[in-house]
């Protein structure tokens, strides 16, 4: 389970959010921009209580807004995970558009809210409903698990879903249960990672399955953001700083993933950090998350190598959760069929550990 992050969120006044945020955001986040951001994050925690509301808060949540607001922080797994279990009339989710819908899903009366409608995905974007059932007409009998970053439609036309942090698990249980097929969808990069895990053949559709081989069929989309690693960065990367354990999200290149010490989701990078002793650390995923880590482990040193911010999580602001609360803006609103439908390969997910 994530860490409970009570202390920003649990202080009683505008100055002591401001002192305490100060004491986390050290050289973290200019001086000069906190004063503003804890009067908003004390409005945001108190109207969340009046509301009986949780927020949730994805790993690349600007620093400020992530150690600030959030009742739970983690990755696209733990946050499926707590959404199922909450008892809070409203859910607040900083985080892109899918990872709402997938809370909608499992909390279809409650209200669920992301601040800012356009917070999209390139991952969600490309792919819809007719692309998987032509992809099931042309493997017959092979069965369909959906990245959770894809948005609700596609979900309820698949059989199991997965996140980052389970990708490998949830296809190895299909192989065991005797496929020799899997289409994966839609992130290609993802999908070539997971086969070289359970050491499967990959094959992007239409190809054919290998013969005789166990197969992952995988779609032709990238993240927009994690596609931008390539060779030559970790090579660099490695001559300036030898002695730096690198750490990668396996939405990047798998010749990329190769060269890196540590694959994982974003839950599984901190948990390294948290866990491992290494001189330094970087990270290739979206920037926003190597402040938030060094944020939250002062004695362990970050080397920030980055500058890719994903737009759509940078969407999401202290400003337009103030708004989230205060209108109940924007609400998730999903047919009743396709939450239906979304739910079971989201159910079957959360039960694979
Ligand atoms: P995680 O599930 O690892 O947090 O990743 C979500 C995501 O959008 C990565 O780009
Ligand atoms: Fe989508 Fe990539 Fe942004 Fe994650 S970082 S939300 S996969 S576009």
């Amino acid at each position: 389970m994530p860490e409970d992050r009570g202390i920003v969120q649990d202080a009683p006044n505008v100055e002591e959010t401001l002192r305490r945020m100060q004491a986390k955001l050290n050289g973290i986040v200019p001086e000069f921009e906190l004063p503003p951001k804890a009067e908003l994050a004390f409005r945001i925690n108190r109207m969340k209580r009046e509301r009986n509301a949780v927020i949730l808060g994805h790993n690349y949540m600007e620093p400020a807004l992530f150690h600030s607001v959030p009742d739970y922080t983690g990755d696209s797994l733990e946050l499926s995970r707590i959404s199922a279990q909450t008892s809070a009339d409203v859910i607040i989710f900083c985080g892109v558009q899918f990872m709402a819908e997938t809370a909608k899903v499992l909390n279809p009366n409650k209200t669920v809210l992301i601040p800012a409608e356009k917070a999209g995905c390139s991952l969600a974007e490309g792919i819809g409903v007719e692309d998987v059932r032509r992809l099931r007409e042309q493997y017959p009998g092979a069965p369909v698990v959906t990245y959770v970053n894809t948005y609700a439609a596609v979900k309820a036309e698949s059989d199991y879903c997965c996140t980052s942090g389970n990708a490998t698990a949830v296809v190895r249980h299909l192989f065991n249960q005797g496929y020799d097929h899997v289409i994966f969808l839609p992130d290609d990069y993802l999908a070539r990672n997971t086969a070289a895990d359970l050491d499967a053949a990959y094959a992007a559709a239409p190809e054919p399955a290998a013969p005789g081989r166990k197969t992952i069929i995988g779609w032709n989309v990238r993240c927009e953001v994690h596609e931008l690693y390539t060779i030559q960065d970790v090579e660099r990367l490695r001559e300036q700083f030898p002695d730096a354990v690198i750490l990668a999200h396996p939405e990047c290149h798998p010749d990329v993933i190769a060269l890196v010490d540590y694959k994982g989701s974003t839950k599984g990078m901190l948990d390294y950090i948290r866990n491992e002793d290494a001189p330094r650390y970087i990270l290739l995923t979206e920037c926003t998350m190597a402040d938030n880590v060094a944020a939250e482990f002062p004695h362990r040193e970050m080397v920030r190598a980055c500058n890719l911010r994903c737009k759509h999580m940078n969407l999401i602001t202290l400003e337009q959760t103030l708004a989230a609360l205060e209108n109940l803006q924007y609400a998730i609103e999903l047919p009743g069929d396709i939450i239906e439908r979304a739910r079971l390969p989201i159910d079957r997910m959360l039960a694979i550990r």
